[in-house]
């Protein structure tokens, strides 16, 4: 059953999720590394065993509540609206003094409401040429969507190198999307810097499992990664309405991609 994400994520795999699954071999384990809005997991088949991660911690608890208290995070947009003062005021809330629920909803309508889907230091994002993407009527709709997809997911929040170590084995499949080089402090300060190319590098040319890592086509990518199967790809993307570019990106992999396996 091929879904979509509930969430807009910069740097998400919305348009690319097709090319990377077709490429995915046979595996028992698959494990999401830097899951953000997780679309290649929410577009592919099930596997056997499933674990995505992140080290955002609001993004885990939204997943975590999804999967366990549907109706109560439903239930808490019952009264919203998309305005900028709503906005602005979950803004500066802090997450550590609401519930888990609370924190759940809040995130959502950060991150559905936000300009360019960007979650560090969002932006209310409003436009004349286009409908509020956190739309109040499909709410449940879509989130029931990714309960039913959850439901028997393992969901981690760890740094991604004790999440590649931890789920390492012959049978695991890795899906590692980091951000993209020239923009590691995107997702917040001091998570994921330019010496971690190399560190991921280092544990990925140690896996027993196999993995498909995906970035953007630059000379210190093709660089770090030298050691791999490189192959370029084509996919475009737009911010939030704006004219779509297109970008070179590269999937990079640890075995000979065939289609479905
Ligand atoms: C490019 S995004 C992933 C996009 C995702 N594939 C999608 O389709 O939405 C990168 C993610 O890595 C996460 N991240 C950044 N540093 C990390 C770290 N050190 N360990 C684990 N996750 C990290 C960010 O929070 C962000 O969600």
């Amino acid at each position: 059953m091929t879904q979509k994400s509930p969430l807009a994520w910069l740097g998400g795999k919305s348009r690319l999720a097709d090319q990377i699954i077709e490429r995915m071999p046979p595996h028992e384990t698959y494990c999401e590394v830097f899951a953000g809005a997780a679309w290649v997991l929410f577009k592919k088949p099930e596997s056997k065993v499933e674990i995505i991660n992140d080290i955002n911690s609001e993004l885990t608890n939204l997943y975590r509540c999804v999967k366990h208290h549907l109706a109560e995070v439903v239930l808490q947009f019952r009264w919203m609206l998309v305005a900028r003062d709503d906005f602005d005021r979950f803004l500066r809330t802090p997450a550590d003094s609401l519930t888990d629920i609370q924190r759940a909803a809040r995130f959502f309508y950060l991150a559905k409401s936000s300009f360019g889907a960007k979650i560090h230091k969002p932006t209310f994002g409003i436009a004349a040429t286009g409908a509020p993407r956190l739309n109040l009527l499909r709410i449940e709709e879509e989130l029931s969507d990714a309960h039913a997809r959850l439901a028997r997911v393992f969901i981690e929040n760890r740094p991604f190198d004790q999440v590649l170590q931890r789920f390492d084995r012959p049978g695991t499949l890795f899906y590692v999307d980091p951000p993209y080089w020239g923009c590691e402090k995107d997702y917040g300060e001091g998570l994921f810097t330019r010496d971690d190319f190399a560190r991921l590098a280092a544990l990925l040319g140690a896996c027993k499992g196999k993995f498909i890592l995906s970035l953007n086509d630059t000379t210190g990518v093709r660089e770090t990664f030298r050691d791999f199967r490189i192959e370029p790809v084509k996919t475009r993307y737009s911010i939030s309405g704006t004219a779509k570019q297109e970008v070179g990106e590269v999937l990079i992999t640890n075995f000979k991609p065939g289609r479905s396996g």
